[in-house]
C-alpha cells in the first residue's frame, strides 16, 4: 500500500488509536442497532476531521480514471470550503493498482491502520467486490465512484454501500437495444475477461437478442492485456455486421487505434459501452471519429449544471472532465448529503442511508436518484464521437435501473 506523495495524511495520535479500534468494532457488531437508529454516539478523531479513504488506481491501464475521480471529488470538496456535513475532510490515498489480489489487504489497511471513517473506491469491478465485502462485514460506509460490478448493488448490496456511477448492465443493455434497432443481425463481442467485461456483454446480449439480433461469437482476453492482434484477425475472418465492446482507459485507447489500423473500422462498425471513448479522445484522435457508444454522461449535455461543472473543472485542473470526474464529484456530493443529514456524525448510519435514499443528486449528468439497492436510477445517453467530443444523439434508455430487477 502506498501513500501518494504530497498527501496531507495526518495520522491520529497513538493515544486515540486503541479507542478508535474498539469503537470501530462496536460499529461492526452494532450495525443492525445503528440502522435501527439506536447506535450510541461514536467519538470522532481528536481534531474532528473526517477521514476519507480514497482507494483508486493511480498506476496501470486505469490510472487516468483514478486521477479523474479524485479530481472530481476534490472539486466538490473545494466548493464546500473543504468541509462536508460541517467537518473538515482529510483524504488518505491508496493506489489499488486495479489488482483484485491486493484489494482485501489494501482496504483492511485503510480501515484498521488508517482508521478511515468512510471509503471511496474504486474503478475495477474485481477490486470493488473485495471492498464491498469488507465494507459489508465492517459496517464502514462505502461509496463506489466507478466500478460497475452488478453484484455490488445486487446480491451483495448493503445498507452502508452506495454507488455514484452505474452498474455494468446499464450501458450494455442500452446499446443492445440501439444495435438491434439499427438492424445489425450478427454481432461479435470483444472484451476483457473479468466481471466488468462479462457483465457489460451480458447486458448487451440480453437486449440485443430480445430485439432480434444474434451474438455469433464472444471474444475476450485477460485483463489488462492489450495484445489484440489475433482477435482482430478473427473478427476480420468472421465478418460480423458489427462489433460490441467493453474496454476502458489505456486499453480502450489501444483497442480503438488497433481496430482502425487493422482496416476494420471502414468495413465492420464498432460500438461500445461509453468507456471506450470517455477520457480517451485526445489519444485516440481520428481513429475514434464517428463511433457510437452508450453512457450516463456526454460532453454536450449543455445544461446550466453541467456547463458550470465543466468550467470549474477545466479551470481547476487544466483538463476537460469526463465521466469518471463526474462520478468522483457525485461521490463527494452524496457523502455531503448523508453527512449533512447526520450533522457530521457518521455513526448515524440509518439516518445517513435514509437521506441518500430520498435524495435527488444534482449531478452534471442530470438529476438522479438511488434505487432500493443504492444504484443510480439514471438516463443512459446514445453518444457519437465528433471531433474531440462524445456528442449526445438521444436518450437510449430513460431512467435505467439495474440488472437485478428485484433490487432495482
Ligand atoms: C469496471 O471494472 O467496473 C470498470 C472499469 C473501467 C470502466 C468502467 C468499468
Amino acid at each position: 500500500m502506498r501513500q501518494a506523495p504530497g498527501q496531507a495524511n495526518q495520522q491520529l495520535k497513538p493515544a486515540s488509536t486503541g479507542k478508535r479500534r474498539m469503537l470501530a468494532s462496536a460499529v461492526v457488531s452494532g450495525l443492525t442497532l445503528a440502522l435501527a437508529g439506536a447506535m450510541p454516539v461514536i467519538a470522532q478523531s481528536k481534531d474532528g476531521k473526517l477521514k476519507v479513504g480514497l482507494m483508486l488506481p493511480y498506476t496501470g491501464t486505469f490510472a487516468a480514471l483514478g486521477t479523474a475521480i479524485e479530481n472530481g471529488f476534490r472539486l466538490h470538496l473545494n466548493e464546500q470550503g473543504g468541509k462536508l456535513g460541517g467537518r473538515e475532510v482529510e483524504l488518505v490515498k491508496v493506489d489499488d493498482e486495479s489488482d483484485p489480489a491486493k484489494a482485501t489487504d489494501n482496504v483492511n489497511k485503510l480501515i484498521k491502520r488508517d482508521n478511515v471513517d468512510v471509503l471511496i473506491g474504486t474503478v475495477h469491478s474485481g477490486v470493488a467486490m473485495a471492498m464491498a465485502k469488507v465494507a459489508k462485514d465492517s459496517g464502514t460506509i462505502l461509496i463506489v465512484p466507478n466500478a460497475g460490478a452488478d453484484a455490488v448493488t445486487g446480491p451483495m448490496c448493503a445498507p452502508n454501500i452506495f454507488r455514484s456511477s452505474f452498474s455494468n448492465w446499464q450501458p450494455g443493455y442500452a446499446m443492445g437495444e440501439v444495435m438491434a434497432k439499427k438492424g445489425h443481425k450478427r454481432v461479435v463481442t470483444i472484451t476483457w475477461k473479468y466481471a466488468a467485461g462479462d457483465e457489460s456483454v451480458r447486458g448487451f446480449k440480453e437486449a440485443y437478442e430480445k430485439g432480434g439480433g444474434k451474438v455469433i461469437k464472444e471474444l475476450s482476453l485477460p485483463f489488462p492485456n492489450v495484445e489484440f492482434q489475433a482477435l482482430l484477425t478473427e473478427i476480420a475472418a468472421t465478418k460480423p455486421d458489427a462489433v460490441y465492446t467493453f474496454f476502458a482507459g489505456g486499453g480502450a485507447v489501444k483497442f480503438v487505434k488497433d481496430y482502425a489500423a487493422a482496416g476494420l473500422k471502414k468495413s465492420i462498425p464498432l460500438y461500445g459501452a461509453g468507456f471506450l471513448t470517455d477520457g480517451t479522445l485526445e489519444a485516440q484522435g481520428a481513429d475514434a471519429d464517428g463511433l457510437f457508444t452508450t453512457l450516463h454522461y456526454a460532453d454536450s449535455l449543455a445544461s446550466a449544471r453541467d456547463n458550470a461543472f465543466r468550467l470549474a473543472y477545466a479551470k481547476t485542473f487544466k483538463l476537460q472532465p469526463d465521466v469518471y470526474a463526474v462520478q468522483g464529484y457525485d461521490a463527494a456530493q452524496m457523502l455531503g448529503v448523508g453527512l449533512n443529514a447526520v450533522k457530521g456524525d457518521i455513526s448515524k448510519k440509518a439516518e445517513f442511508a435514509a437521506a441518500l435514499k430520498n435524495a435527488k443528486i444534482d449531478s452534471p449528468r442530470g438529476v438522479f436518484t438511488l434505487g432500493k439497492s443504492h444504484n443510480p436510477v439514471q438516463d443512459i445517453y446514445l453518444r457519437q464521437v465528433v471531433g474531440k467530443e462524445n456528442k449526445v444523439i438521444s436518450v437510449a434508455s430513460a431512467k435505467a435501473i439495474t440488472r437485478y430487477k428485484t433490487f432495482t
